[in-house]
């Protein structure tokens, strides 16, 4: 069952996509006014024009593995949010930059799918999603997921700690932060043809931030594999730091002595920051995040936001002695 709820409060696509973009595409389809690609991309207001969804019978090999154990050190203090309304209002710009992308994420083959380990690491590899499923200790947890857009959502992940694919993947002494990187593939993932934006999605954490607890590798949902739209085979959950931190489709990780420039922060680094903390007090450029609408088993509720998003606990001092940073941003 598809809740219903009044959606009017929503942003607008010219509030919740970055001024930069709307400003590059302007300029762009004004210089382009006569050109032939205007032809094509003028039916394409962001991600329209896409086709059909194709069907997708490919049965997902770890479904045996769920539920698996739910680890009672992560609870909500709120209802989960209903599994149909988290499975179809989602963020994926790869396959369009509204909310119903859950048909065109069908299109995303999950298997084979390789994993890719590199940089500062003691050896560079490669493995198998299930090998690697194989190797990683598995439990379910409660987290809140707090998009930038001000929407949040209570949701059950199953995975593993990223702390666990660290000590597999053997970073050197030397390395700092941890980039990762979605699939590319413009076949499936239409939105990857819009050139303005610097595919493929990046995200980085610190490598502290990387090996604190509450950092994991979502890899089920309501238990049972995650779905394609919520970012299958291998998504990031770091519920105390806005919606974008948490790249979905991840195929690579490597560790780097700099810090990686995710996506977002390329688009637009003065709206959606590295640190991307939530904090009720810090507004974002163009909107407050004093406050959530929180969907929940009765619709959408207004929440006040609560700063790290209620996690402060387990990670505010990871950041001591760095005031002078946008952690907030
Ligand atoms: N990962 C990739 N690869 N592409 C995206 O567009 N959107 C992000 C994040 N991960 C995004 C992504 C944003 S803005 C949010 S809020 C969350 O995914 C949404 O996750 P959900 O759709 O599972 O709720």
């Amino acid at each position: 069952m598809l809740i219903k709820i009044k959606r009017g409060w929503e942003l607008p696509d010219s509030a919740a996509t970055p001024e930069s973009v709307f400003m590059n595409r302007r300029t762009l389809l004004k210089g382009l006014a006569t050109g032939p690609l205007l032809a094509a991309g003028a039916a394409l207001p962001f991600a329209g024009g896409l086709g059909p969804a194709r069907a997708d019978d490919q049965e997902d090999p770890t479904a045996h593995l769920y539920p698996v154990e739910q680890n009672p050190a992560y609870t909500l203090d709120r209802p989960l949010t209903p599994e149909d309304f988290a499975t179809t209002y989602n963020n994926y710009y790869e396959f369009g930059s509204y909310k119903e992308i859950w048909q065109q994420a069908q299109k995303l083959p999950i298997r084979p799918w390789t994993v890719q380990f590199d940089g500062l690491v003691e050896e560079p590899m490669e493995i198998g999603i299930d090998d690697l499923l194989a190797k990683m200790p598995l439990e379910e947890r409660l987290y809140r997921h707090r998009c930038v857009e001000a929407w949040s959502i209570a949701v059950p992940y199953s995975g593993f700690p990223l702390k666990a694919l660290l000590d597999f993947a053997r970073p050197l002494g030397d390395a700092r932060y941890l980039l990762m990187q979605t699939f590319e593939d413009d076949d499936v993932a239409e939105g990857q043809r819009q050139f303005w934006y610097p595919w493929p999605y990046i995200e980085g954490l610190t490598m502290e931030e990387a090996a604190n607890e509450l950092s994991f590798i979502a890899t089920g949902y309501y238990g049972k594999p995650i779905p394609k739209q919520n970012g299958a085979p291998l998504r990031l959950a770091v519920p105390w730091k806005y919606g974008f931190k948490h790249i979905k489709g991840i195929v690579r990780f490597s560790f780097t002595e700099d810090r990686p420039v995710s996506f977002w922060e390329e688009l637009a680094g003065n709206e959606y920051g590295f640190w991307a903390n939530v904090n009720p007090e810090v507004s974002h450029p163009r909107w407050s995040q004093a406050n959530e609408k929180f969907y929940g088993p009765d619709g959408m509720e207004r929440l006040p936001t609560q700063l790290y998003n209620g996690y402060a606990e387990q990670v505010a001092s990871l950041y001591t002695g760095m005031e002078n940073e946008p952690l907030f941003m």
